[in-house]
Order: C-alpha cells, then sequence, then structure tokens
C-alpha cells in the first residue's frame, strides 16, 4: 500500500461541496437522479473506500463531488460532457490546476461504460461507491422512474444500457475493485442485474408492452390535474 497522501485542503474541499450542493439544488429538475442525495452517497462511500486502498482520500472526494456535473450541461451524456464546468467550479474552489486535470482523468477512468480491470486507486474508489449506488436494492425501486424521466429514456433502453454495461464487467470480475466491497455487496449487484435481465426480457412481451402503455396512459391523462 502507498502511503495516503491528503492533496486538497479542507477549505478548497468545503468550498466544492458548498458550490456542487447549489447546483444540485438550483438544477433539481435536471438531477432527478444525479442530484445530491446520488452525489453525497458517492461521496461518503468513495471516501471509504479511498481509506481501504490507499488512494488520496481528498481527491476522491473532491471527485466524488464533481463526477456527474454533465448531467447539468446535457442529458443523458457521458461524464467528458461536464469537463469545462467541472474544471470551472474546481478552479474557482481553489483547486490548483494539476490536480483539477488528474480529477477529471479519474472520473473518465471510473466510468461504468467504458472503465477497465486496471485503473487507478482514486478511480477505483470512486468507481466502487458509483456502482454500489447503481446496485443498492433500493435504486430500482425509489429512483429508476427518475432516471428515466432524468435522461428521457424508455425502460427498454435503460434495461438494454444497464446490461449491455454491466454484464461483463460483472462476469469478468471487477464489477468491484475493493474486494470486502465485493464480498459485502456482491448478491446486491447480482439480484439487481438479474433484475434488469429480467425487464429487458418482460418487455419483449407483447401485452406487458400493452400493459406499460396503459400505465402510461394513465400517467399523461392525470399530469394536468396535477400541475
Ligand atoms: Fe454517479
Amino acid at each position: 500500500m502507498r502511503a495516503r497522501k491528503n492533496t486538497i485542503p479542507a477549505k478548497a474541499i468545503d468550498a466544492v461541496e458548498h458550490r456542487v450542493r447549489q447546483l444540485c439544488w438550483r438544477y433539481a429538475d435536471k438531477l432527478q437522479f444525479h442530484g445530491w442525495h446520488h452525489v453525497s452517497f458517492v461521496r461518503a462511500k468513495a471516501a471509504g473506500f479511498a481509506e481501504h486502498n490507499g488512494a488520496d482520500r481528498t481527491v476522491v472526494e473532491v471527485a466524488a463531488l464533481v463526477h456527474d456535473v454533465n448531467y447539468i450541461v446535457l442529458r443523458n451524456s457521458p461524464a467528458a460532457a461536464g469537463r469545462d464546468l467541472r474544471l470551472g467550479i474546481l478552479r474557482e474552489c481553489g483547486v490548483g490546476e494539476t490536480v483539477a486535470r488528474r480529477i477529471d482523468e479519474i472520473i473518465d477512468e471510473a466510468e461504468m461504460a467504458t472503465r477497465g480491470r486496471h485503473i487507478s486507486l482514486e478511480a477505483q474508489a470512486l468507481s466502487d461507491a458509483d456502482t454500489l449506488f447503481k446496485a443498492l436494492p433500493v435504486t430500482p425501486v425509489v429512483l429508476a422512474h427518475r432516471y428515466l424521466r432524468e435522461n428521457g429514456l424508455s425502460l427498454r433502453e435503460l434495461a438494454h444500457k444497464i446490461v449491455g454495461e454491466q454484464r461483463d464487467v460483472h462476469d469478468s470480475g471487477y464489477y468491484f475493485y475493493n474486494p470486502k466491497a465485493a464480498e459485502t455487496y456482491s448478491r446486491w449487484a447480482l439480484a439487481n442485474l438479474q433484475l434488469w435481465q429480467c425487464i429487458k426480457e418482460a418487455v419483449d412481451d407483447p401485452n406487458v408492452v400493452e400493459l406499460l402503455d396503459a400505465v402510461h396512459a394513465v400517467d399523461l391523462e392525470a399530469e394536468p390535474a396535477a400541475s
């Protein structure tokens, strides 16, 4: 394990937290899934994983705070779409240019759709926390419909995205990098993947499609009354 460093001073971390929290509230309608509830969960878990794997905890925490600002910039986008906003926040909060660029790279490395087996310790800590949020058993129940609304996806598209991005990573054995996280959360991860695999199959049944259309029609009917 390498020596633990604390590259970013507490004052700058607090400033980033304050700025991101502000943005999450201001753009709450665009961040129904990736709002402050997501950011603060990922930050807390990523800090714990960083303590465990010897990554620079301060870098991991700040990366977690700014990892999803792309959803403010562009709906259903990759992390890279938030680069300018991310670097702007870090600059404004007193994080040095080199560290800020490194944080942006860590966020790219940790992205579910493209992450590999060998990524930096900081990216591993961030990835494990972000992946855990996806695998929580409460996420499909309480938050999946928010993901659909936030990103303008159909249930079929989301099921294909989740299974497409996560199945290989899971089967290749690096769904979680941290062995303790793998031991603790793999059962949830597998249940979650199986659920989405079942959803993917279910939306091919014409009667299920009819059922979902009927639910959608009721929602549309109810909308004007609710607003
Ligand atoms: Fe995230």
